[in-house]
């Protein structure tokens, strides 16, 4: 069993003490409000929230969980602490770090005369970089001693959601962490092993940007909802049975399929059924923001690749992939046929490797180029093989993905500049000639 303070007794921090103590560790709460550290000591909770009364006032009585406002005393004490203090929006919008600086500056200083290793775990909202810019910084600062090696330091953010945040700690639908030393890192893996989910135990801006990305998409996904259900009222329908239908399909509308960062959507369906809704709900006087959004989103994301074709000072280009998906060689409304004619607009000499649309002009010439939206002559630029395609290039932009040209793209790598808008190999960041375009 561990011993730890947790600094903030918020909605966070107080959930996270009662819940620590209720599995058995030593906490000690540490607030700089006397009266969160009164309701503590009391035995109450100083927030509402469902069941959390009684496992404050059972961590009291059986002196598991204690509180105060000494945090030198509270760090000298502990193993480890979590930091659950605000990180209120600042003017202007961005974070606010005015109470997650204080307190890093304090609890450096009580660091400086700890006798022992102590592990620093940040659980506030922070945006990604503010550990390793910002904390970090202020701890090795205020305490003379090394992140990492004097002392250890973590990010674990936290995902309860207030009303039901016991249950939340109990089964949480996501654990990540990251951690600068290997002994936060196993502190914290042994804190969580007994709960029934996955660890992600990942570098320190990892874990910052997946607390950002859940709570963006659960955003995303109430306006989402809203506006879906906005327009069906306007259309007589009702919007929560829609939504209801939509999301007991998990193979499909629910899945990860769509949630991969990568290129833009295209093909015969979504981009115009995605006009029609908006026109539909624009003749019924519904305003739809978000799905303006979309189109707009998806446009830019044509943009970006084609960018980064352009800033990368190659003519040659080599580009896997026109059709708007592997295995088809429909092109209706492909982003890689746009791109494609984009690039040779900017005077870019275009190859192309896509086997699909190359049987498709090699057996029926009739049918071949279907949904073709820009006359690029694409019957001659298209080449039978992916050595072909790398041979005559001298930068590949991989657009779609097939299993046969995998390997030779993989060989590639380092020898021919490359921009990949698909992933070719798991894991691959941008290094060198090489950039992905979201990795
Ligand atoms: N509320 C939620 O549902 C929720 C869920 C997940 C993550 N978060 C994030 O967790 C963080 C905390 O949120 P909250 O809602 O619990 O905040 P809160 O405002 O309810 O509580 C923050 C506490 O920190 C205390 N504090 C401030 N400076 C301190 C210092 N130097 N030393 C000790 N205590 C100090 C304050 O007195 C206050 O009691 C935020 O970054 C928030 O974005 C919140």
């Amino acid at each position: 069993m561990a011993t730890l303070a947790v600094f903030g007794i918020g909605y966070v921090g107080v959930v996270s003490a009662a819940c620590l103590a209720k599995d058995g560790h030593t906490v000690i709460a540490v607030d700089i409000d006397p009266a969160k550290v009164a309701a503590i000591n009391a035995g109450r909770s100083p927030i509402v929230e469902n069941g959390l009364p009684d496992l404050i006032a059972a961590g009291v009585s059986e002196g598991r969980l204690t509180a105060t406002t000494d945090i030198r005393a509270a760090i000298h004490a502990t193993d480890a602490s979590f930091v659950c203090v605000g990180t209120p929006s600042a003017e202007d919008g961005s974070i606010g770090l005015v109470y997650v600086k204080a307190v890093c500056q304090a609890i450096g200083e009580a660091l400086a005369t700890h006798p022992g290793f102590h592990s620093v775990i940040m659980r506030s909202t922070i945006v990604p970089g503010t550990m390793d810019k910002v904390c970090i910084p202020i701890l090795e600062a205020a305490s003379g001693l090394t992140a990492g090696k004097d002392f250890g330091v973590g990010y674990y953010p936290e995902f309860l959601r207030e009303s039901t945040a016991i249950k939340d700690y109990n089964d949480p639908g996501l654990i990540v962490f990251g951690a600068l030393d290997a002994a936060t890192g196993a502190h914290l893996t042994a804190l969580n092993k007994d709960l029934d989910c996955p660890i992600n135990l990942v570098d320190l801006g990892t874990a910052e940007m997946v607390k950002y990305t859940s709570n963006s998409w659960r955003a995303v996904k109430v306006s989402f909802a809203n506006e879906i259900g906005n327009i069906a009222k306007a259309a007589g329908l009702d919007g929560q049975r829609v939504m209801a239908i939509l999301c007991s399909d998990h193979k499909v509308s629910m899945s990860p399929y769509f949630m991969r960062p990568g290129f833009a959507f295209g093909g015969s369906c979504l981009p115009k059924d995605v006009r029609a809704l908006r026109a539909l709900a624009t003749g019924l006087a519904v305003p739809s923001p978000l799905l303006d959004a979309v189109l707009v989103a998806n446009s830019a994301q044509i943009a970006r690749a084609e960018e980064m074709v352009h800033a990368s000072g190659k003519t040659r280009v080599g580009m896997v992939g026109i059709s708007f998906k592997p295995g088809t060689d429909d092109m209706r409304e492909s982003p890689l046929a746009e791109l494609a004619a984009r690039l040779i607009g900017r005077g870019m000499d275009l190859t192309v490797y896509d086997p699909f649309v190359h049987e498709a002009y090699v057996n029926d010439i009739g049918a071949a180029g279907r949904g073709l939206d820009h006359d690029i002559g694409l019957g001659d630029r298209l080449v039978p093989t992916i050595a072909e395609l790398i041979a005559k290039s001298d930068i590949v932009l991989v657009g779609n993905r097939y299993d046969e040209a995998i390997l030779p793209l993989q060989a590639a790598l380092g020898d021919r500049a490359m921009i990949d808008l698909t992933r070719i190999k798991p894991g691959q960041r941008s290094v060198g000639s090489y950039e992905g375009i979201c990795w």
